[in-house]
């Protein structure tokens, strides 16, 4: 098969497209012909050696952290899934390929409604923002939420499951086209984080009393603020530092204090036992329709080192798909 191969952990060093021998899946994994693969700020910062998970691999490596496609094999001991089957779900690596070994506890049945090239755009952001939203933060109708950086990958997903959830939601942006993205996703209000400064906005939007929840994306120049939008014993989930950014944010430790502040981390590989239950939950929303995967752009695997600069460019609404 064809892959995407990460030879050196530099991104001035170009991915590159070589041929590899077909992978067999190993007891628990479906071997998918691959629709399409998403592209997540991760696969940016693992191949700068920028994050903690570029221990884990050594180059030559072939990124890549979700897939969508058609299952050809079933290894050893897999229930519940056929060949022929549509499915979509988390790769610990290896998403940039023709063929994807995708553990089939992390595998989901892709709906037909959805193209393969959404359902690449499925796993990362809406399993992160159901972690952030519904096992972390609990949400409730009625509560206020600011997801920061609406536009994005995750932010499409939080700003859907929050509306379901009965929630009032902001969203930053930093542009009216972005605005009117999130606006298009449901968001209540959007909030020009390059113009206005957020907390302030988030206080008037709620009478003075902060927002209860904020979904952070990109912690690193946020978080500080953060502790300012929220009300007394408002929760913010922690999920990024913001693509191309980091690792260190800055804050004034008695904001916390006097917010009494929930702090919540979460990294979307720590769901990983918990994911069939999140699927169970998740696939009748999913089969409804009605959620909406905004790919921004399609892009054949050559041009993978440009979607890599797409995405840390950040000029795109929802998401980067790679199709083999
Ligand atoms: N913990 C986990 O398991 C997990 C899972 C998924 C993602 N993440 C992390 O979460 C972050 C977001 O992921 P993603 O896939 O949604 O990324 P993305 O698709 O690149 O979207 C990030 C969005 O944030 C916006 N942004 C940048 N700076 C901002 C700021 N200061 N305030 C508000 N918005 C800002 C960007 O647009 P503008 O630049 O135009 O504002 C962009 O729309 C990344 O750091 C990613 O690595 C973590």
């Amino acid at each position: 098969m064809k892959a995407v191969f990460v030879h050196e952990f530099d991104l001035a060093v170009g991915m590159q497209v070589d041929e590899v021998e077909d992978p067999k899946p190993a007891p628990g994994e479906l071997l998918v012909k691959t629709g399409a693969s998403g592209v997540n700020p991760v696969d940016v910062a693992i191949r700068a050696a920028r994050h903690p998970y570029a221990k884990m691999v050594t180059p030559p490596y072939i990124p890549g952290a979700e897939a969508a496609g058609e299952v050809v094999a079933l290894g050893e001991g897999v229930e519940g899934f056929k060949v022929g089957q549509r499915v979509y779900g988390r790769v610990m690596g290896g998403g940039y390929a023709e063929l994807v070994r995708l553990p089939a506890n992390t595998a989901a049945e892709l709906p037909d409604s959805y193209s393969f090239e959404e359902g690449a755009g499925l796993t990362v952001p809406f399993y992160t923002a159901w972690n952030a939203l519904v096992i972390k933060a609990e949400a409730g109708a009625g509560e206020t939420v600011l997801v920061q950086g609406g536009a994005g990958g995750v932010g499409m997903a939080a700003i859907q499951l929050a509306k379901r959830m009965g929630c009032r939601v902001f969203a930053t942006v930093s542009s009216k086209e972005k605005g009117d993205f999130c606006k298009s996703l449901g968001a209540d209000e959007t909030i020009n984080y390059r113009e206005e400064n957020f907390a302030e906005r988030c206080m008037e939007l709620t009478g003075g009393r902060g927002v209860d929840i904020v979904v952070e994306l990109n912690a690193c120049d946020n978080f500080d603020k953060d502790l300012d939008a929220i009300r007394v014993d408002g929760r913010v989930i922690v999920i990024g530092t913001g693509t191309g950014k980091g690792p260190t944010a800055e804050f004034r430790v008695p904001s916390v204090m006097t917010k009494d502040a929930v702090v919540l981390g979460l990294a979307v590989v720590n769901l990983i036992p918990k994911m069939p239950e999140v699927v169970r939950r998740f696939t009748p929303i999913l089969r409804e329709g009605s959620l909406k995967v905004h790919v921004d752009r399609s892009m054949p695997m050559s041009d993978s080192n440009t979607a890599h600069e797409v995405v840390l460019g950040g000029k795109f609404l929802g998401k980067v798909v790679l199709t083999p």
